[in-house]
């Protein structure tokens, strides 16, 4: 019996994921876009053994039940079918990141889950297949397994939707400054939200561009046109959060601060710093610049009304596994 202990980041999508062709397998409706976030991760340790009656989770240094052990069990059966086995699995996982703070952790802690439970399992998966067990857990998990710059061909079957790094992290000095306005808020979950999409009048617009877009992304992203890259990236999260907000029941994540440090962004933009935003299913503003603005950028949204905290996080590298004990 050995431990894999796997360390993955967590990522911020600039073109994004929204809405399934189908949940169970969580195939997207559009490819998306997205870098990961160093500094910003899960590290898991899964040990596969005989001796267990069922799953069990250690979240955070607490005994996890409920909804997220069903997910991880849920998981952990998906990897079950794929190496052939039917043994249960110890898993302790945790942030470095305070849980709540606003910053995604499905992505994270389903590519260290995934890599450290087949490694644990006795699989030597390559990055596309990890990348598509990941996807199932979450599906931005899927983009957190490669390194850097990442992009997640939707693909129309389980071995087609997968993501694939299209440059190292240090490919571009991009510095992800997240401005922390709610760090205790409950927003509503992902996973109901892919589900309603389709609720919204505006999603069919949304999809319907988002391949355009990601190829002006992903070519300014190549060509390391910050003007451009700005313009797509806020775009996009704004279409994102268009469809969110006209869904049906609507869902808001904006607070009054997140509305507000969106309008400084786009002002310190205006005078020349190279900086824009987007924002995920909540409240947080990650505001991308060129690390020559960062200390700039950081400065200015400690000061904003509303801002809890500020992190920032430069690109991160892949999925990797940390250490392997026998025993
Ligand atoms: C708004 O990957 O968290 O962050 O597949 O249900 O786990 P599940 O959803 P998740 O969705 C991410 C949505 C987003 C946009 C993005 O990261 O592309």
């Amino acid at each position: 019996m050995k431990t894999v202990t796997a360390r993955a980041f967590s990522n911020i999508a600039f073109i994004k994921y929204w809405g399934n062709t189908d949940d169970q397998l969580r195939l997207p409706v559009n490819s998306s876009l997205s870098m990961n976030l160093d500094g910003i991760y899960t590290e898991t340790s899964v040990r596969w053994d005989e001796a267990l009656a069922s799953d069990e989770l250690t979240l955070n240094n607490e005994q996890a039940s409920g909804a997220s052990l069903n997910r991880v069990v849920a998981h952990l059966d998906s990897i079950r079918q794929r190496a052939n086995i039917q043994t249960y699995a110890q898993v302790l996982s945790s942030n470095n990141f305070p849980t709540g703070a606003g910053i995604a952790s499905s992505a994270s802690a389903f590519a260290a889950l995934t890599l450290a439970a087949t490694q644990a399992a006795g699989l030597d998966l390559n990055k596309h297949e990890l990348s598509t067990l990941a996807r199932i857990g979450s599906g931005s998990a899927s983009r957190s397994i490669p390194a850097g710059f990442v992009e997640w061909h939707k693909g129309e079957s389980h071995d087609e939707s997968y993501a694939e790094s299209i440059a190292a992290p240090d490919y571009w000095d991009l510095v992800d400054v997240i401005a922390i306005v709610n760090s205790g808020h409950k927003a509503v979950g992902s996973r109901e939200g892919h589900h309603s999409a389709n609720t919204s009048d505006l999603q069919g617009a949304r999809v319907a561009g988002a391949a355009q877009r990601l190829e002006i992304c992903k070519k300014a992203l190549l060509e390391r046109d910050f003007a451009t890259f700005a313009e797509v990236v806020e775009h996009d999260s704004n279409l994102m959060h268009a469809v969110m907000m006209t869904s049906r029941p609507p869902l808001f994540y904006w607070l009054p601060p997140t509305l507000a440090i969106m309008e400084q962004v786009r002002l310190w933009r205006e005078v020349g710093l190279h900086v824009c935003y987007t924002l995920d299913a909540g409240p947080n503003v990650h505001c991308l610049c060129l690390a020559q603005d960062a200390d700039e950028v950081k400065a200015g949204l400690t000061k904003l009304t509303g801002v809890e905290q500020v992190r920032s996080a430069i690109p991160g590298g892949a999925a990797h596994v940390i250490s392997v004990s026998e025993g």
